[in-house]
């Protein structure tokens, strides 16, 4: 299926929410309530995308518009049809846009230390690991530590050639 990034609309929130609390999800991720994402929609500070195929396939949220430093966040990425290569897409998409349009100088996420198939994703595709946040956060199952990643603008150049 080919996918492309678009802006999230209200319309969309029913899906998002479902997805985000879909049990095969929610342990990946810090979910938020409708509220929380309709501020989202509204925050010049963030990107709030579906993953569009032929159907919404998933939705992405990117922290950090207004970041003096030049760094973007993706805070989130869910996608519902997993293992076919759409997240893989999805992050490059993303990548590109974070890069060339928003004129990132570095790009990075935080994945939960059990999180190993995002964690390849994202260092298949060149991001790297720049530590781990021991016991960073409480989540349902108790304390959990993040793997920090980021690409680096140079290094992106390097990718894309
Ligand atoms: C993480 C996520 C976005 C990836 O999307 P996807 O479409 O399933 O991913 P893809 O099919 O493009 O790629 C998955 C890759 O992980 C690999 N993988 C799958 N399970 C794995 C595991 N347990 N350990 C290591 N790698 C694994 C696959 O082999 C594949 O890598 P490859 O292309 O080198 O073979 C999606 O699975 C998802 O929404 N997960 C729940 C939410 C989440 O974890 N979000 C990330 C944190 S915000």
């Amino acid at each position: 299926m080919e996918i492309d990034l678009r802006p999230t609309t209200t319309d969309d929130l029913d899906f998002v929410i479902a997805t985000e609390n879909d049990p095969v999800n929610r342990r990946f991720v810090v979910p938020w309530s409708r509220e929380q994402h309709e501020i989202a929609l509204q925050d010049k500070n963030l990107q709030h995308w579906i993953v569009q195929g032929d159907r919404p396939t998933g939705y992405i949220i990117l922290a950090g518009l207004n970041s003096p430093d030049q760094s973007i966040e993706m805070r989130r990425i869910v996608i519902t049809e997993k293992g076919q290569g759409l997240g893989r897409r999805a992050i490059k998409l993303t990548t590109g846009h974070v890069f060339d349009q928003l004129k990132a100088h570095r790009f990075w996420t935080e994945v939960k230390q059990f999180d190993l198939r995002t964690q390849h994703l994202y260092k298949s595709l060149g991001f790297i690991e720049e530590g781990r946040l021991r016991d960073c956060s409480k989540g349902p199952e108790g304390f959990e530590t993040m793997v920090l990643l980021a690409m680096l603008q140079p290094e992106y150049e390097q990718i894309v050639g």
